[in-house]
């Protein structure tokens, strides 16, 4: 079942329009991460479906009842925001109770709830105390334990993690993974940070100037980007784009050629035909390269080794190809002097091309 749908969305600031004929539709359950670079609309967007910004046009549903005009409040919805925005006079108890005292649950319900939040986000020991005697790791739990305890059908997050050191920055992220794992509600999660959409999406919605670049599983969106932005912006350090054109090669087959270098495209399932002389792309993973060794049957080219980062696990070779500076990743133990010559192989069952005018996949 569609839990949350968003439909022909319009949102103007005055004369600027931020969205425009936005339609994402969102399951029951799901886990849906917005992920684009700052100013790219995803809170804006967020914010539309919680009713915190009227919406110029369009339409929003949430479990089938149009809700366009209802008041944040009505719409069963619990949102989680990057600044925790708690009540610093109050005890975490109170925060977590407050919004339930205003809408005059019982008591007894009241204490069942907090009891419940405090012991899911593991934050009891924390009840009398106030948010300025806590971490910045354990107020954004009590900022999630207000959205648990209104026991609503959706949450919204709005970069919750964004002001936490990059460890409690990973410890959150498993413990938001595991809380919707046990939960199972729809969970709406904006992030400009690319392992978090990774990690957490059933599906994630990739942002460009308030337009979705393409929605699909996070595999998906790794391995077969729609076009140059999608794939340029996720992955770190970057896919290699690689500009030259289609050729037919000495045996007949269709090959790339880039810089004089010719690449077999054997293995490359492309969704358009690749006719001679049409100028495109080449993107390629840097772990999609493998060094000194012949992969899924590629020819092999020369490189130079120009810089070399060991990152412990794996070691980051940036190196010089056919003119180009070009990332390879290779195991940790394998290690390389600058100027040792390497030959490269690559997969190009991996790989992606794009055209060259429209930067769309190929
Ligand atoms: N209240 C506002 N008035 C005018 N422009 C705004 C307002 N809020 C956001 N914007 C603009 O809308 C665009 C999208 O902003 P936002 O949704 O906050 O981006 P994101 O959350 O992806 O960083 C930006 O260009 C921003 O400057
Ligand atoms: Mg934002």
């Amino acid at each position: 079942m569609t839990s949350v749908s968003v439909k022909d969305l319009r949102l103007s600031f005055g004369q600027v329009t931020v969205l425009d004929q936005l339609n994402l539709d969102i399951q029951e359950g799901e886990f849906l991460v917005l992920l684009g670079s700052s100013g790219c609309g995803k809170s804006t967007l967020l914010n539309c479906i919680a009713g915190l910004l009227d919406i110029t046009d369009g339409q929003i549903f949430i479990n089938g009842r149009n809700v366009t005009w209802d008041e944040p409040k009505d719409r069963g919805i619990g949102m989680v925001f990057q600044s925790y925005a708690l009540y610093p006079q109050m005890t975490v108890e109170k925060n977590l109770s407050f919004g339930l005292k205003v809408a005059k649950l019982p008591q007894g319900e009241i204490d069942k709830r907090v009891a419940r939040a405090a012991e899911i986000l593991q934050i009891g020991p924390l009840l009398k105390r106030k948010p300025s005697e806590l971490s910045g790791g354990q107020r954004q739990r009590v900022a999630i334990g207000r959205a648990l305890v209104r026991d609503v059908d959706v949450f919204l997050f709005d970069e919750p993690l964004s002001n936490l050191d990059a460890k409690l920055r990973s410890e959150l992220r498993v413990e938001i993974k595991r809380l919707h794992q046990s939960l199972k509600n729809t969970m709406i999660y904006v992030t400009h940070d690319q392992i978090e959409a990774l990690t957490l999406a059933d599906r994630i919605a990739i942002m460009k100037g308030g337009v979705i670049q393409q929605l699909a599983d996070p595999n998906t969106i790794y391995n077969a980007p729609r076009n140059m932005f999608v794939a340029g912006f996720i992955g770190s350090p970057s896919m290699n784009f690689l500009k030259g054109e289609i050729a037919t090669g000495a045996d007949g087959k269709t090959v790339f050629v880039a810089g004089g270098v010719t690449f077999s495209l054997n293995g490359y399932r492309a969704g358009d035909p690749l006719l001679p002389g049409r100028k495109v792309v080449l993107g390629v993973r840097p772990e999609h390269v493998a060094v000194d060794e012949a992969a899924a049957g590629g020819e092999l080219h020369e490189a130079v080794v120009d810089i070399e980062e060991p990152m412990g696990a794996d070691n980051l070779l940036w190196l010089k190809h056919a003119g180009h500076t070009m990332a390879v990743r290779t195991a940790g133990s394998r290690r390389f002097r600058p100027g040792t010559k390497v030959r490269l192989s690559f997969d190009m069952s991996l790989a992606s091309l794009f055209d060259a005018a429209t930067e769309e996949r190929i």
